[in-house]
């Protein structure tokens, strides 16, 4: 998603806004600009492309004496990623930076006499502004913004002011506070070298920022903000010597389900009971979806709850059947993912109980759920996540083995890390697999049951950080119809774990492997017939997923790496996706 930075203070911004914007390409952008102001003039200078060129240009500039900035990385939703279309874009007196999506820009734009620019929503709703400016900059912004449906973070600029502003609805914006300069930002990450405190943004807010105060309005009336110490250490940012994000991510596994899981195995009545529940909805996008896929498998089999697993995106559309006693699971590790927020806002206008499984504890999905289970993963820079993921399939494995009311999780779990920690460490193996499978374009997972939904999250760690087309499939499925594209030497990877069903899933492996696939095993027996085999300890089925996923972690990391991608910026893709 776009990334917005913004600075007032004692020193020119340009620094501060460039090296904010870098520290936000995780987001994924195609394009970025900044907008330098003093009492004269407002300088912009947009780019197309990676962060760099706009550096070049910035610094082949002359550029005006400045005090205050905004600057922008666009994610291209209304209009390509052009020049042109990239932000801050100005109309008359107003100068605006956006994240999110404006849906009713085309009345809008009808409505105004004004000779757009760009194909943008952004432009559409800095002219919104600048028609209702006559002096007041709170008062613009407050009437802009009731006239606008959809999702926004601004920082905008205005002609005759020496002030930043910022107001949002949906997109997250923090405002960081320091000694005689003040900021704006998506998120944390923007500032964290510069101040470690700041001030949450909410709905309906609008922040006027100058070198030495920050105001927060709302409702025209100026009101009072807690100022929050962030907890993120500069050096839990940097690479700590790993090539990539993601690797580092994946070797913090060990130490983080550790972590994660001490004080419920120390006191188990910190586990909601959800035995309490007559049906229980688990909703969530991506990668979190797959990890409720894992935590329905196992609350279904081991405990007897009726659990549905929906994609967010479907759920907040579709009809849904609320039994009177329904609790709802948000899987996110952001929490600001705009499908699962809607989920979970329906969820809550039908009077559903709401548990949010989350590792950002200021996200909206975090403050507006009933309860929170914070997965302590830090901060996931990589986009694809990996740690955030395999911790959500921990809590899972917590929250079934609670409500099978079993109760000696100790021993269950005491050998985990060091399992998880000798998988890592067998990378050779991985590396292996990875020299058999790169330059191939269709790869398949199958498995059934849990399998089947740890073959979910492999294919989609493997396509989106390496760029080859995969596909999960239930194993019993593959034969009505997509066994056609098997051919001789195509990857099908066979997940088995679960012994009720593991012959089963061996025949369908037969299946394919009689139709000339390379087959990788992946399973916690060995399974006679096949040299490409990854086998991993044995552990109780409430845990076990944990054992697995992490070796199609690193095989999709290592096919990325010999395919020369952008790791931890996969093409196309955000960290967080805000927007519909
Ligand atoms: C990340 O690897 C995934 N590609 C992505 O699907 C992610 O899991 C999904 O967008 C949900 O994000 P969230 O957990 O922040 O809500």
């Amino acid at each position: 998603m776009c990334g917005i930075v913004g600075y007032v203070g004692k020193h020119n911004p340009k620094d501060f806004l460039l090296e904010g914007l870098k520290t936000l390409e995780y987001r994924g952008y195609d394009s970025a600009g900044i907008a330098l102001k003093n009492n004269e003039e407002t300088q912009i200078i947009k780019s197309v492309g990676k962060i760099k060129f706009l550096e070049e240009k910035v610094n082949n500039s002359l550029l005006i004496d400045s005090k205050i900035g905004i600057a922008h990385t666009r994610w291209a939703t209304h209009g390509a990623p052009t020049e042109n279309n990239a932000h801050p874009h100005c109309v008359g007196k107003v100068t605006i930076v956006h994240n999110g999506i404006i849906e009713n820009a085309r009345e809008i734009k009808d409505k105004l006499k004004v000779n757009f620019n760009s194909d943008t929503d952004t432009e559409v709703a800095a002219a919104l502004i600048d028609y209702y400016y006559d002096g007041d900059e709170i008062s613009a912004i407050s009437k802009a913004v009731t006239e606008l449906t959809g999702s926004y973070a601004f920082g905008i600029l205005f002609e005759d002011s020496d002030k930043l502003y910022a107001v949002r609805k949906g997109s997250p914006l923090i405002i960081g506070i320091n000694d005689k300069e003040n900021y704006i930002a998506s998120d944390i990450t923007a500032i964290i070298n510069y101040t470690n405190k700041y001030i949450l943004l909410e709905e309906g807010e609008i922040a006027v920022l100058s070198a030495e105060l920050v105001k927060v309005f709302k409702d025209g009336k100026e009101i009072k903000k807690d100022v929050i110490i962030a907890d993120i250490s500069a050096e839990a940012k940097s690479k700590q010597g790993f090539d990539h994000y993601m690797l580092k991510e994946i070797m913090e596994e060990p130490m983080l389900i550790e972590n994660t899981l001490k004080p419920f195995v120390e006191d188990m009545s910190l586990i909601p009971d959800l035995k309490k529940y007559s049906e229980i909805h688990i909703v969530a996008c991506g990668s979190a979806m797959y990890a409720g896929m894992i935590g329905k498998a196992l609350l279904e089999e081991k405990a007897s709850i009726r659990v549905i697993c929906e994609v967010a995106s479907e759920y907040r559309y579709k009809k849904v059947l609320y039994d009177k006693n329904t609790l709802v699971i948000l899987v996110s590790q952001s929490g600001e993912t705009a499908d699962t927020i809607a989920a979970m806002r329906k969820a809550k206008e039908e009077g559903a109980d709401t548990l949010a499984i989350v590792n950002v504890k200021t996200s909206t999905i975090a403050r507006e759920t009933d309860k929170q289970i914070f997965i302590e993963a830090g901060p996931e820079i990589a986009v694809a996540t990996t740690k955030a993921y395999i911790l959500q399939v921990a809590i899972f494995g917590l929250l079934a083995y609670k409500a099978a009311s079993l109760n000696n999780l100790a021993d269950e779990v005491k050998k985990l890390p060091r399992y998880v920690k000798e998988i890592l460490d067998n990378r050779d193996l991985y590396l292996k697999i990875a020299n058999e499978i790169y330059k191939d374009n269709d790869v398949f997972f199958i498995g059934r049951k849990t399998d089947y939904a740890i073959c979910m999250e492999g294919s989609l760690k493997l396509k989106e950080v390496s760029y080859v087309h995969s596909e999960a499939y239930q194993a019993g499925e593959l034969k009505h119809g997509t066994i056609s594209l098997i051919e001789d030497g195509t990857p099908v990877f066979g997940i088995i774990t679960d012994d009720d069903i593991r012959d089963k899933t061996i025949s369908n492996i037969e299946e394919v492997k009689s139709r000339g696939a390379k087959v990788i095993i992946v399973s916690n027996k060995k399974v006679p017939g096949y040299d490409m085999e990854v086998i991993v300890p044995k552990i109780s089925e409430f845990f076990q997923p944990i054992l697995v996923v992490p070796c199609l972690q690193l095989i999709a990391y290592e096919v990325a790496k010999l395919r020369g991608c952008d790791i931890d910026k996969p093409k196309n893709l955000a960290k967080s996706v805000t927007v519909e």
